[in-house]
């Protein structure tokens, strides 16, 4: 959870939500690094390539943090490409996954110098194999396995059998004597990402038992397979029942599984990295009661934090003042219900929550906004973005600005 906003700091919240006015997200950057060394401690023994997810949260300030623990990057668009470059990762560091990439993307990547590329279905692998004789190159392409394996949320699920991502394991045997023929684009490995907010090990353990499996017939069939990329996915609690993830008992798991693979491992974490390093500040500014309950809108809503609606996400919401001890999910007599401004019945943050009392003008965090939050915001009701700001070296940095209003009509050419 939040434990990092100590009493100190909430006071230099205030004073920063007072002088610089709300909602905005803060970070705190030794909660990132620290959770950078946790990752590659407990990994040691398998020496993995670490590549960040970009998509999780890319702001510079946090990509270069990211950067400088050693880690590459994971990008899905031009647009991931673009800012890791500006974040300083070397192209040779990039490795540009997604299912369904345009030949103008893959041109760009090209042109930018990235070389490693995921692919998803035999026509994205053709298209790896064009470009890179249009431009006189050889790209390592890792094949996306589909392992098959349910994960709880049908939003969160990726590696299932009904999902978009990825080759089963028959299909990708079916196509290995057309992918044996390679020029541009010979098969550097397997890639295999099951989900994402997973809290056991178990499915990682099957992911990494079938991309195993077929990381050694793909060798054995003779392509040059070196590589074994086993995603992101490791999940953070969320909930005060969620207990954190069990790194110890998926090394025990893995190092049975994987050993002896003459295999290069990879992972490519996001929001174990930054979703417990981030909060939403907002600040109370409306409160009404109706019969039952207490409902106190705030300034932000689902614009800036759209995981409860569109995930039935849990973020715990922390009044101010108060010890920071997540709601219990309870069922309490008069409870609150605290939403944003945004004309939608499923703008909120919580909803039948024990909250104290609270008055127009104090503020409010939301919890584990470090992923998955600045980066799905949305201008819907022509909202701006909110500023963004970094604890670092003991200070409050502002790493991104409140979007100014004009910039609303930017991109509309004059009349
Ligand atoms: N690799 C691949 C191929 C992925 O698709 C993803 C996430 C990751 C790595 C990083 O996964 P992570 O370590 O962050 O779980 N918007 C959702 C999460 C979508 C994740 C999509 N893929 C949310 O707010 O929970």
């Amino acid at each position: 959870m939040t434990k990092w906003l100590t009493k100190p700091l909430r006071e230099k919240i205030q004073q920063l939500a007072r002088m610089e006015g709300t909602p905005f997200y803060l970070y705190h950057a030794p909660t990132i690094v620290s959770r950078c060394r946790t990752l590659k401690r407990y990994f040691t023994p398998l020496k993995p390539v670490w590549y960040y997810a970009v998509k999780a949260n890319p702001r510079l300030a946090i990509l270069r943090l990211i950067r400088q623990q050693g880690f590459g990057a994971e990008v899905v668009s031009a647009g991931e490409i673009y800012i890791a470059e500006k974040a300083g990762f070397s192209p040779a560091s990039i490795l540009f996954n997604g299912n369904g990439k345009t030949p103008q993307e893959v041109e760009y990547a090209l042109q930018q110098g990235v070389r490693q590329f995921n692919f998803d279905a035999l026509d994205q692998w053709e298209l790896l194999e064009k470009m890179g004789k249009k431009y006189e190159t050889s790209v390592r392409a890792f094949l996306r396995l589909n392992p098959c394996i349910r994960i709880e949320h049908p939003h969160l699920a990726v590696g299932d059998a009904e999902s978009k991502f990825g080759l089963s394991f028959e299909e990708a045997v079916a196509e290995i004597p057309r992918l044996k023929k390679a020029r541009y684009a010979p098969i550097g490995g397997v890639h295999c990402h099951v989900g994402s907010q997973i809290l056991s090990e178990e499915p990682f353990l099957e992911g990494a038992r079938k991309a195993s499996r077929l990381f050694r017939l793909l060798k054995q069939k003779g392509l040059p397979v070196e590589d074994l990329n086993l995603g992101g996915g490791f999940g953070v609690p969320y909930h005060p029942s969620e207990k954190p993830f069990p790194f110890p008992g998926l090394m025990k798991g893995l190092k049975k599984i994987l050993n002896g693979l003459p295999a290069q491992i990879s992972y490519e974490p996001g929001r174990f990295l930054v979703a417990e390093a981030g909060i939403l500040v907002c600040r109370v500014i409306s409160i009404k009661q109706n019969e039952r309950k207490t409902i106190v809108v705030v300034d932000g809503g689902l614009t800036e934090n759209i995981r409860p609606a569109l995930y039935g996400a849990y973020h715990p919401v922390f009044p101010p003042g108060e010890p920071l001890v997540p709601h219990p999910p309870s069922s309490i007599p008069r409870p609150t219900d605290v939403v944003g401004p945004v004309c939608e019945s499923s703008d909120f943050f919580a909803l039948n929550i024990p909250f104290p009392e609270v008055k127009i003008g104090d503020w409010i965090a939301v919890g584990n906004c470090g992923a998955y939050c600045a980066s799905m915001q949305s201008n819907y009701n022509s909202r701006l973005f909110p500023a963004e700001y970094l604890i670092q070296g003991g200070k409050v940095r502002l790493i991104r600005h409140r979007q100014p209003l004009p910039s609303l009509l930017f991109l509309e050419p004059p009349p």
